[in-house]
């Protein structure tokens, strides 16, 4: 019945129902003449340019890279061996002038000289003779002086080294390494 009563008519025909396998052809529709093939060679030839264009970008990157290198510190005068005496400390700026770093005189006359900022949240650190560490009084994170490596605390790495070169009674840093 319609809403104004009056009887629907019956179609002639009966409704034909899909068939259990046909039955998402009918509730998707997908019209097959109107989509633009692609085949498994241009498939494929797009796979291999997108590749290369990747791969020649990645490489151009990396040698651009290797050109912006920074070019080695100079080597630059920290002090001379008598001016450190055994067991203490002596901080200079290097390789920049706003760059803390620390040379240690360590028990036994060897010399190491590391960068100041921690590897935590880059507060200075400093040297304690006693209990003869690399102490940085933010998070309490200590350091080992004579590796330079995190012993305690939450610095997640060692201190940046500088390198040094002995020349005579002269000490100098030619170059830091993380
Ligand atoms: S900044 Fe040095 S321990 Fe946190």
């Amino acid at each position: 019945m319609t809403e104004r009563g009056q009887a629907r008519p019956q179609s002639a025909e009966p409704r034909s129902e899909p068939r259990p396998g046909e039955r998402w052809r009918a509730e998707f529709p997908y019209h097959w003449d109107g989509d633009d093939l692609v085949s498994r060679r241009e498939l494929l030839h797009f796979a291999v340019y997108t590749s290369g264009a990747l791969f020649s970008c990645t490489t151009l990157l990396a040698l651009l890279g290797l050109l912006q290198r920074p070019a080695p510190a100079e080597a630059k005068l920290v002090a001379r061996v008598d001016e450190v005496v055994e067991g203490q400390a002596f901080y200079f700026r290097y390789p920049d002038p706003d760059d803390q770093a620390v040379l240690l005189h360590l028990p036994g006359g060897r010399f190491v000289a590391y960068s100041q900022k921690c590897t935590h949240l880059s507060c200075s650190v400093y040297y304690q003779p006693e209990p003869g560490r690399l102490f940085c009084p933010c998070h309490e994170g200590v350091f080992d002086p004579e590796s330079g490596n995190a012993v305690a605390g939450p610095p997640p790495r060692r201190l940046p080294r500088v390198l040094l070169r002995r020349e005579g009674e002269l000490l100098y840093a030619v170059g830091q390494v993380p």
